[in-house]
């Protein structure tokens, strides 16, 4: 359930926070992918170095680092996150948040985060039960932050009491019953494909092109984080394997084509490489000489299969939804239309490349939705938020259908 989920993790700094590390654990296991954000008091329990080790990413402490400002400022740490958890939370934590303080890279970002948060408070109990930690949980309750715990239990002091922090697994628990009713696609499979292909021209030569699979990837994780059972079939780029997400690593154009056709039977289908259209016909059993002369070798190249549509012509095995894009430079609608015709599709998803737009290449798309019932134009967007407003879509799609 929360395969694909992005969980940024904000540690403070109570003995509890040698927990975090199973969480981190647990949670990876079930697919969700974790952030970790560690405040100085943090810092004096669990060191960066396990967090990255077990993350298996960065780890960001200082607000004032400028490298972490401008590589990932704290506005885009929570813009990445699905949800955000405090565990643990101290008293200190819990009364910056019920005050709005922002002295940290922590509780900046809990002030400026439009993200639901969840927090593991952990304290001793005399902490726990005073009036101002109480009227700290009642405010921040009644702004919609989600808690889990504290339990009773042995605490750091020898002493027994109400305080302790929720376990691993407990807290894990929440944060999937958070996500419990976000996952309309459960029980339904996606092929997502993703990124550019590489044609063989001899053992060390290739044709390929520029695309970075920064849109496929985002849609295979938006899909499986409304619990779609996803596949990736991907050419090679430099993303990273999403999380919760079944990744099919191909070259070419026939083995992408290959790949999707033995992951059916499928529910939908999204195309979002960037096929090669063709391929160099006879690819050389051997690295190609130069000759004497120096006369250039002659390629002939044939035209690789389109994989969106034997998708979209697969009979029986048709997944019910088949989704491609077209990138456009004029005419875009009209030229999508045309192109979703062809190809048998059910949504094209067309882009606007033309020079004036500052798309291509671009880190955000502008996209209008072409369906058999007409255009829908959606503003501006970036590639992650053009993925989670299509899973969005896609899910209405079937639940409209159901
Ligand atoms: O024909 P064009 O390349 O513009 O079509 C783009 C759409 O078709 C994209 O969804 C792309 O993933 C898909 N496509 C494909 N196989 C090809 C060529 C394009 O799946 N050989």
């Amino acid at each position: 359930m929360l395969a694909g989920k992005r969980i940024l993790l904000l540690i403070s700094g109570g003995i509890a926070a040698y927990k975090c590390l199973d969480l981190i654990r647990r949670l990876r296991e079930r697919g969700a992918a974790v952030r970790c954000v560690l405040t100085q008091g943090g810092a004096q329990f669990v060191t960066p170095l396990s967090l990255a080790a077990l993350s298996e990413d960065k780890v960001y402490s200082d607000i004032f680092s400028l490298t972490d400002e401008s590589e990932m400022g704290h506005l885009r740490l929570s813009q990445e996150a699905d949800l955000v958890v405090v565990a643990p939370a101290t008293a200190d934590m819990l009364a910056k948040m019920a005050q709005g303080l922002a002295s940290d890279l922590a509780s900046t970002l809990l002030l400026a985060t439009d993200k639901d948060v969840l927090v593991a408070p952990a304290m001793n109990t005399r902490m726990w039960e005073h009036p101002a930690t109480q009227a700290n949980m009642k405010t921040l309750a009644a702004r919609g932050v989600l808690s889990v715990g504290p339990a009773e239990g042995a605490l750091a002091e020898g002493e027994v009491g109400m305080g302790r922090m929720s376990e691993p697994l407990e807290i894990v628990a929440a944060i999937e019953s958070y996500f419990g009713a976000e996952a309309p696609l459960a029980g339904r499979r996606a092929i997502v494909t993703s990124g550019p292909t590489y044609e063989a021209i001899d053992p060390v030569r290739f044709i390929a092109n520029r695309s970075s699979g920064k849109q496929g990837h985002a849609i295979a994780r938006a899909l499986a984080g409304l619990g779609a059972d996803t596949v990736l079939v991907s050419g090679p780029t430099a993303e990273a394997d999403p999380p919760g997400v079944e990744v099919q690593h191909i070259e070419s154009a026939q083995q992408m084509l290959d790949t999707c056709m033995a992951s059916l039977p499928a529910d939908m289908a999204v195309c979002a490489a960037a096929v090669s259209d063709w391929r160099v016909a006879k690819e050389a059993d051997q690295k190609l000489k130069k000759d004497a002369k120096g006369t250039p070798p002659r390629l002939a190249l044939a035209t690789n299969p389109d994989i969106l549509a034997n998708l979209a012509g697969a009979g029986n095995a048709r997944p019910a939804l088949v989704v491609g894009f077209a990138a456009e430079t004029e005419n875009v609608i009209v030229h999508a239309q045309e192109k979703r015709e062809r190809k048998g599709c059910d949504w094209i998803l067309a882009n606007d490349v033309s020079p004036a737009t500052g798309t291509f290449g671009g880190e955000t798309n502008r996209i209008h939705l072409i369906s058999e019932t007409g255009v829908e134009d959606w503003p501006r967007l970036s590639k992650d938020d053009v993925a989670q407003r299509l899973a969005r879509r896609i899910a209405d799609h079937f639940a409209r259908a159901a």
